[in-house]
């Protein structure tokens, strides 16, 4: 009898330990747990791809004109997740221009070298709700504290990063980059030359930031070297690499080599969500509620903190400068996995 009792108790105590495990990864999924299932990933990247590849909207960036000879066909998806995971989809492996995805991780140089609060105090962290070359923006936020992710922001950034020469600061961004990209990344120099002889808006960018003591080396100088880190080639794989590596506390997930400190990875994360899309920030927060950053080279990448970077590559831009198909997948991956930083509102 007592170990019938006994037996009976057994049965009870597991069914319960059962039902309460299975409650938990139920309750953790409602509560928004993002899976990182390897099939789940396959085919939503694969989905994404299928759904959006015929879509026709905007059109590559034609003030710099190399941008526009890049084929509009073009376009990829890829994750890859905080253990280094990859998944990918249509053309991943075309180097493009990284142009100004490459502002966050600029920015976050300089925190690494400087502290956070030199961003605060020497650039500004507030969205203009502007397009990203917005002159009036400078104009109207007191002190042209802009953020380093519109075009007068992301030149002072440069401008900060520690170096004896031009030639020493443009280095020190690439190898950051290698870094982040466990890649051996390089200029694309026909696009490079092509904004080069064309980007007179952004000279008045840097001569705004000299009149009002917010350029920190030569501003003729900082422009350049933005110029070349917009120049910089990478792939929608690359590059999902480097959003990885945030979204893995600032350590590159295929190298393992520690990049960012992690208390800098939520500081450069707050500003792709602020100002990632310029004037449609608010709408990309609102649809997809992730961090992420565009160039106009047709890159996206959107961060989902701790869990794994999404990336779009597609060269047709809307009036903001943000690719429309890498937008859509990103978002519809993003709602598919319930990653929005929200909440899942499941
Ligand atoms: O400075 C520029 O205009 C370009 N090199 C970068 C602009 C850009 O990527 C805007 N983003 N979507």
């Amino acid at each position: 009898m007592t170990n019938r009792r006994n037996h009976f108790e057994w049965f009870a105590l597991s069914l319960m330990v059962t039902v309460s495990m299975l409650l938990g990864s139920a309750i953790r999924a409602t509560a928004g747990e993002v899976s990182t299932d390897p099939a789940t990933l396959k085919r939503l990247v694969q989905e994404a791809y299928t759904k959006f590849k015929d879509v026709k909207e905007g059109k590559p960036a034609d003030y710099i004109p190399e941008l526009a000879k890049v084929p509009a066909d073009l376009f990829g998806v890829a994750i890859v997740t905080a253990k280094g995971e990859t998944y990918t989809a249509g053309d991943v492996d075309y180097a493009f221009t990284i142009q100004s995805v490459s502002k966050p991780f600029t920015a976050a140089l300089v925190m690494q070298e400087q502290g956070s609060d030199a961003i605060l105090d020497k650039i500004g962290v507030e969205p203009t709700g502007q397009k990203f070359n917005s002159i009036l923006a400078t104009q109207v936020i007191p002190q042209v504290s802009v953020n380093p992710l519109v075009n007068s922001g992301a030149i002072a950034a440069v401008s900060m990063v520690k170096a004896n020469s031009a030639g020493d600061r443009f280095n020190k961004i690439l190898d950051y980059e290698n870094r982040l990209s466990g890649a051996k990344l390089k200029v694309i120099e026909d696009v490079y030359k092509s904004e080069a002889a064309t980007n007179q808006r952004n000279r008045a960018h840097a001569y705004i930031l000299f009149a009002s003591d917010r350029i920190y080396s030569d501003p003729m100088e900082a422009v350049d070297v933005y110029t070349r880190q917009c120049s910089i080639g990478v792939t929608a794989k690359q590059l999902a690499v480097m959003g990885a590596t945030l979204a893995n506390n600032g350590v590159n997930p295929i190298t393992k080599e520690k990049v960012l400190d992690a208390r800098y990875v939520p500081k450069v994360l707050a500003l792709m969500m602020m100002a990632g899309f310029y004037n449609e920030s608010g709408k990309w927060a609102y649809m997809a509620g992730l961090p992420a950053k565009t160039g106009v080279g047709g890159g996206i990448v959107a961060v989902v903190p701790g869990k794994m970077a999404i990336v779009g590559f597609s060269p047709r831009v809307n009036d903001a400068g943000n690719s429309v198909r890498s937008a859509k997948s990103i978002e519809y991956i993003a709602d598919q996995l319930g990653a929005n930083v929200f909440g899942s509102g499941r």
